[in-house]
């Protein structure tokens, strides 16, 4: 028993699996992309209040220290693929912020559909099938951890 922690044996270990190699994908892009991160949030954004209009009036009108936070976890989580306890620790972080806010997993979904649309409308040809599959895999994790914590929050 010793090997496993409190938290993972409260909870089942993601069903998520993201590898090696689609870390390595992911950390290229997201190194790529940094210099443009504004941009891409903008359009994240953009994206995914077309996606979820209803999402829309839950955010500030002003966007701009949103866009950046959320560049900002994007990183984190992207430093922490090989690192599941801190992983996960950020999750429970922003789950817990966010089951405060009402976020309902259609949402959670709609998130995602914007995350790979950016990333493919950001990279055009070079977002590979292998990368895309990267990416996939690593916000199926976000979100696989984001329910399990937005669940355990007391509403
Ligand atoms: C798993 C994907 C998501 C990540 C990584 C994420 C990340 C973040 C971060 C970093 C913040 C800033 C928190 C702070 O101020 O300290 C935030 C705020 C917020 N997020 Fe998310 N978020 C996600 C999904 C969603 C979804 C699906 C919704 C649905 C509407 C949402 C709604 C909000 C709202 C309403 C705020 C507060 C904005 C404000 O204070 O004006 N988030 N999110």
């Amino acid at each position: 028993m010793g090997s496993f922690s409190d938290r993972q044996r409260r909870r089942p270990t993601a069903a998520v699996v993201v590898t090696k190699e689609q870390i390595g994908q992911v950390r290229d892009c997201f190194d790529a992309m940094r210099p443009l991160r504004r941009e891409f949030a903008e359009e994240f954004y953009r994206r995914f209040f077309e996606l979820a209009p209803y999402a829309r009036n839950m955010f500030a009108q002003d966007m701009e220290q949103q866009k950046l936070k959320l560049m900002d976890t994007i990183a984190a989580l992207v430093g922490a693929l090989d690192n599941p306890e801190m992983f996960r620790s950020i999750i429970e972080q922003i789950g817990h912020q966010h089951a405060q806010f009402g976020v309902t997993s259609s949402q959670l979904a709609a998130f995602g559909d914007a995350l790979l649309w950016s990333l493919d409308r950001h990279f055009g040809a070079s977002f590979t099938p292998e990368r895309r599959q990267a990416w996939a895999a690593l916000y199926a994790a976000v979100q696989y951890d984001m329910v399990q914590a937005m669940a355990a929050e007391p509403r």
